[in-house]
């Protein structure tokens, strides 16, 4: 949910020539097409921004003659894409999993840790532990990383609270941290993650309970758009998974899922069936599911920091590309499985990994990733009409893009037609 702008006094518009610039003596300016169909790429294009959005996009000569009377701001012969867009993170959480990682490394599964009370219970204990400012202010810190690495919407689901209380405390503190930072958000109630203990005898009681009262209140007080699920043997069956975002459907909201990841269980094909926003992981998913995705137009989201994390596989490109479905790709910055917190590094990686083409790799981070957030006419594009959200990178082709690692750093974000300072990586701003 993006902050609207009489809600965020750092993106009040500028009456006059302040908002009306134009971006130009770039390399290139290169972003898919109002559709997501393809790639356009303008060489030494320029882009007119005006009262927060973008107006034009094309030759730069020609759109510097026409525009007179915009504010020239000079790229230095730099690339031009839309800010990109994290599709899947988990960023609100206290501590961290570092020892974890070692067990794995030592041999020890993800499901055997976890059914020792490691894993996502682990970080439960510590976000319920933590104080609301430590969170809040934890929140808005990773918002500007991400930003400060190109990244202007990002969606952050709850899940480490695990109770109806706990998780519409996560869902208020995304909002306050929304409020501190220019960051456009996206909240995701994700209410079926791990089975608390003291349910484990009580299955049913625990659905019941998450998917009560609690959905009603996050449709009434606006505290996610979308709700999501963790449909795996580790966590929830599709049965389970059914109940919930059917209900969750029926309130109007959106429904997303982590399907296929530890096992192909069902997960991807339950996203077709609910015309789901995105169906996520998908590491077990065959080339049937992917096909299942493609026909019913759900988003498939690839998250290489938790595959490389847990050793497992991605998706050869050749076969995403015959089956005909969107692929997003996104971080799932979560502290558990994907301590990952560059998202064009994560593309970079896929990229390598996969198989995708630069033009790919970009498409997958900006337009289909909006699309899985249901943003993608408004964010994900630089076309006339779309916020103008933009990244001149440090480099000066777009096959850059995927090339460098370290990934290659923004030079200059702008959110909605502005320039706005960058915060170091290294450097937070909360205490
Ligand atoms: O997306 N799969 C479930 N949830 C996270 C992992 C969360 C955790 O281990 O803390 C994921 O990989
Ligand atoms: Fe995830």
């Amino acid at each position: 949910m993006s902050l609207g702008p009489a809600r965020d006094p750092s993106f009040r518009p500028v009456a006059g020539r302040a908002s009306y610039l134009i971006l130009h003596n770039t390399s290139e300016v290169v972003t898919p097409d109002p559709e997501g169909r393809a790639i356009v790429r303008h060489p030494r294009g320029a882009v007119v921004f005006q009262e927060g959005r973008v107006l034009e996009v094309g030759p730069g000569p020609e759109l510097l003659r026409r525009h007179a009377e915009a504010r020239p701001l000079n790229a230095r012969g730099r690339l031009v894409t839309p800010g990109l867009v994290d599709c899947h993170t988990h960023m609100i959480f206290a501590g961290h999993r570092a020892g974890e990682l070692q067990q794995r490394l030592r041999g020890e599964s993800y499901a055997a840790i976890a059914s020792r009370g490691g894993g996502i219970r682990s970080t439960v204990a510590a976000t319920a532990a933590a104080d609301e400012d430590t969170l809040e202010k934890s929140l808005a810190n990773r918002l500007e990383r991400w930003r400060a690495n190109g990244c202007t919407t990002v969606e952050v689901k709850s899940g480490y609270g695990l109770t109806p209380a706990g998780e519409t405390r996560l869902l208020e503190l995304m909002r306050g941290a929304a409020q501190r930072v220019p960051a456009r958000l996206h909240r995701t109630a994700l209410l079926l993650h791990a089975l608390p203990s003291e349910y484990l005898e009580r299955r049913a009681e625990y659905l019941v309970a998450m998917s009560g009262r609690v959905l009603t209140d996050v449709r009434e007080r606006q505290l996610a758009t979308a709700v999501d699920v963790y449909c795996d043997p580790v966590a929830f069956t599709v049965e389970e998974c059914r109940t919930v975002l059917r209900r969750a459907r029926e309130l109007g909201l959106d429904v997303k899922l982590h399907a296929d990841q530890l096992e192909r269980s069902g997960g991807a094909q339950l996203a077709a069936e609910l015309g789901a926003c995105s169906a996520d992981h998908l590491e077990s998913s065959t080339e049937e599911d992917w096909q299942a995705l493609a026909r019913a137009g759900v988003v498939g989201v690839l998250l290489p920091g938790a595959a490389l994390t847990l050793g497992q596989r991605l998706p050869e490109a050749a076969m995403l590309r015959r089956s005909g479905a969107r692929w997003a790709i996104a971080t799932d910055f979560n502290p558990g499985t994907s301590p990952a917190q560059s998202l064009l590094e994560c593309a970079a990686l896929a990229a390598r990994l996969c198989g995708f083409d630069a033009e790919e790799t970009l498409m997958s981070v900006t337009w289909n990733a909006a699309r899985a957030l249901r943003v993608e006419g408004e964010v994900g594009h630089l076309s006339p009409g779309a916020w103008g959200d933009a990244v001149v990178w440090e480099c000066e082709s777009l096959e850059e893009l995927p090339y460098w690692l370290p990934a290659v750093r923004p030079d200059t974000v702008f959110m909605r037609g502005a320039d706005l300072a960058l915060p170091t990586v290294e450097r937070r701003v909360w205490p």
